[in-house]
């Protein structure tokens, strides 16, 4: 999936390891410090002070997640997919390879599909969070959601939160999407147990219910 912050399993992230991430995630949220200072709002000054170093030991961040602003005590090198199960107890998103290979792990952040797994929790810093969790409304579920049951499109259920969550911004997307397209926006979800067919007709009977 393009918006994804790695690539899909035909075509691995170059120089970035599972490994390299959590070692330099104390520089990465420097970093972060650095770029979105400005941007930064209500809840966010400890993030946003520059040049101040985190960690080892837990702080406590601020994360707005399916709307509703959560506080959470992590360490520094916490991946968002972490925060959410772990801390959150949002277990919906599912993490498989853990190292941005499968999309099991897919959120929006800022309304764009993000591999969760590969993203620090500290990094979001005043971007929303949308998880599986979020994505059913007033008690029903998404035609999305329903479409996958009635098309049996899943098995383990491992890949589904995922594949659902790239579905889901698909047909909210394009009004009138083809097959080529829902292949193209679930090319970065592996499922294991071959769903695939399923998923397809899902999503293209969901579209034209969704908008
Ligand atoms: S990409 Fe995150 S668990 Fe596989
Ligand atoms: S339903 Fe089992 S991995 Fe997709």
């Amino acid at each position: 999936m393009e918006d994804k912050n790695q690539g899909s399993a035909s075509k691995p992230t170059k120089g970035i390891t599972r490994r390299s991430f959590i070692r330099g995630a104390g520089l990465s949220t420097a970093g972060s410090v650095l770029l979105t200072s400005n941007a930064l709002a209500f809840d966010y000054k400890e993030q946003a002070t520059v040049g101040k170093e985190f960690g080892p030991d837990a702080i406590t961040i601020k994360m707005k997640v399916n709307g509703i602003v959560k506080s959470l005590s992590v360490e520094p090198r916490t991946t968002l997919a972490s925060a959410l199960r772990d801390h959150l107890e949002l277990t919906g998103t599912k993490v498989v390879c853990d190292r941005g290979s499968c999309s099991a792990c897919t959120v929006y952040v800022d309304g764009k599909p993000v591999n969760s797994c590969m993203m620090s929790a500290f990094d979001v810093g005043e971007k929303e969070v949308t998880t599986i969790e979020g994505i059913a409304k007033n008690g029903e579920l998404h035609p999305v959601q329903q479409a996958f049951i009635e098309h049996d499109a899943s098995q383990c259920g491992y890949c589904t939160p995922g594949m659902v969550m790239s579905c889901v911004h698909l047909v909210e997307n394009n009004a009138n999407p083809d097959l080529e397209d829902v292949k193209n926006a679930t090319r970065g979800n592996l499922c294991r147990c071959g769903t695939y067919p399923h998923v397809f007709k899902a999503t293209l009977a969901a579209s034209k219910k969704t908008i």
